[in-house]
């Protein structure tokens, strides 16, 4: 019989109440990585009880002994680098040094949260009233929820914990059903770190365990990074119970500006980049490229010319640029929208949607391949192919005419607001588009991919609130309490008013 992987709860590893399970597999291979079991529900239950049981200990504990427990899951995530980069690439299909980097961005981020613990922390603040000492302190929200997606599989569950747990908050862990075997080792590593029982708890499973975090009164955080639509009924679930907080990290419709002023060299190369690292599958990727009419011919040529030849193929392969998509339904979705652009009347430039067999590597049949698809239309134009995330290797050039104005018209004409680029040597353009561009993450000759945890990390308008993750994640698990002390013996208010208590005796 195989051996089904367990639920963490409480310390320890449990069956739960559900009678199903369900298997990972390789996206490229087809392979059964390992069967999981299923959580419900009631599962839920027993993981937020678990929780929210530890809280009270927690907290009490200094942020210095926190971070403790996570310096050890740093050194792990160090040592088991490459092998853990190999787990990632074979679970989600990445290909290999991106599977490694998802390790290294993972030990980053428990680095900058366990490394913050021994800093400064909070504002020393004045007072109008010399004898008031005023400052801010940060106390831990509770229960967090943490539901992460399957394309970081172990970055993101980390930007989502490592700060919550230093601030003293306990944790509920949610991962995504395609990658569950990063996920049990995430949960190893907490065990093996001796993290004190119910401190941390992990769920595997579906959207309806998700769903049960989300709507459990104990749960007093959501921190969800994963679909629009998935985040939009969070934030509608959640906007107005009082006391509740949620952060959503959703997708975008990504662009890179490329003007008449741009070397072709670094747009080519960052236009490449953010739009088939990933097999296009992360929310900060390209799927349009605005390009001034005067470079446009020239930049084209030489984008087509790469999108034809780009490697697609074993993930595991250090000579592979892009790995298969997650799944089949995916595959489907992709396919779909290819078909719909097509439908749209746009002009196809590229189509590489279905991969000749000998393109295929052999013991691969199975894997979930697709190439690019690069096609031209007008701006203007109302598609849905320009304006739906599609999550793939799917770009849509866009020719412009006139100054950056126009350009950041095109890039904001957009509901997202996530990630994008601008390449560009005329600091003038830069700085405008710096300024006007709708975005969470903006970058100037560069890629709009490869974000660093040290920085905040999300969107604007449909893209998301409250970061969920990186640096700015402190403002979402913590409560600010603006404390003052009056170190006199007499009261004295600020605003001149008046600490007299009148009375009608005389
Ligand atoms: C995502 O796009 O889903 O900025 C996360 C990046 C990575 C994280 C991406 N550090 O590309």
């Amino acid at each position: 019989m195989v051996d089904i992987n367990k639920h963490y709860v409480g310390g320890e590893w449990i069956d739960g109440s559900g009678s199903r399970a369900f298997a990972s597999e390789n996206p490229a291979t087809g392979e059964t990585l390992g069967e999981f079991r299923r959580g419900t529900p009631a599962d839920v239950d027993r993981a937020v009880e678990a929780a929210a049981d530890a809280f009270g200990s927690w907290r009490e504990r200094s942020r210095i002994d926190r971070a403790e427990y996570l310096w050890d899951v740093y050194h792990e995530l160090r040592e088991r680098t490459d092998e853990l980069g190999e787990i990632v690439t074979r679970e989600c299909g990445k290909e290999i040094s991106e599977g490694r980097a998802d390790v290294v961005e993972a030990a980053h981020m428990v680095e900058w949260a366990a490394g913050d613990a021994r800093h400064p922390n909070g504002d020393v603040v004045p007072s109008e009233i010399a004898a008031k000492d005023a400052y801010m302190r940060r106390k831990p929200r509770g229960v967090v929820g943490c539901i992460t997606p399957w394309n970081f599989p172990v970055a993101i569950p980390f930007w989502h914990m490592a700060v919550t747990l230093v601030e003293g908050n306990t944790v509920v862990f949610k991962p995504a059903e395609q990658t569950p075997l990063c996920a049990q080792i995430i949960a190893e590593m907490f065990e093996d770190a001796g993290l004190p029982d119910g401190v941390f708890n992990m769920i595997q499973g579906f959207g309806d365990a998700g769903e049960a975090i989300v709507e459990h009164d104990a749960v007093s955080t959501v921190l969800f990074t994963g679909s629009a639509e998935v985040g939009q009924r969070i934030q509608d679930t959640l906007g107005g119970v009082p006391g509740k907080r949620a952060a959503c990290e959703m997708g975008g419709k990504n662009a890179v500006v490329v003007t008449e002023h741009a070397d072709l060299d670094i747009a080519v190369h960052s236009a490449v980049m953010s739009s088939f690292k990933t097999t296009g599958q992360r929310c900060v990727s390209a799927e349009r490229l605005i390009v001034h009419a005067d470079v446009y011919e020239a930049f084209k040529e030489r984008f087509i010319e790469i999108a034809e030849s780009v490697a697609v193929g074993d993930p595991l392969d250090e000579e592979t640029f892009m790995g298969p998509l997650i799944e089949s339904e995916h595959r489907e979705t992709v396919t779909a929208y290819n078909d719909l652009a097509r439908e749209e009347g746009v002009t196809v430039l590229v189509d590489r949607t279905d991969l000749d067999d000998a393109a295929i590597p052999e013991g691969h049949e199975e894997g979930h391949w697709v190439g690019p698809f690069v096609y031209e239309t007008d701006p203007d134009a109302d598609l849905r192919c320009t304006s739906e995330e599609v999550f793939g290797p799917h770009v849509a050039l866009l020719e412009y005419e006139g100054g950056i104005e126009r350009a950041v018209e095109i890039q904001n004409d957009t509901d997202y607001g996530l990630a994008g680029a601008i390449i560009s040597e005329d600091y003038r353009q830069i700085n405008y588009y710096r300024d006007h561009a709708e975005l969470g993450l903006a970058y100037g000759n560069l890629p709009c991919i490869g974000a660093e945890v040290q920085l905040p990390f999300g969107g604007v308008k449909k893209s998301g609130n409250g970061n969920p993750s990186a640096r700015e994640i402190v403002e979402t698990v913590t409560d600010r309490t603006a404390w003052t002390l009056n170190n006199a013996t007499e009261i004295e208010m600020a605003q001149g008013l008046s600490a007299d208590i009148e009375t009608t005796d005389e």
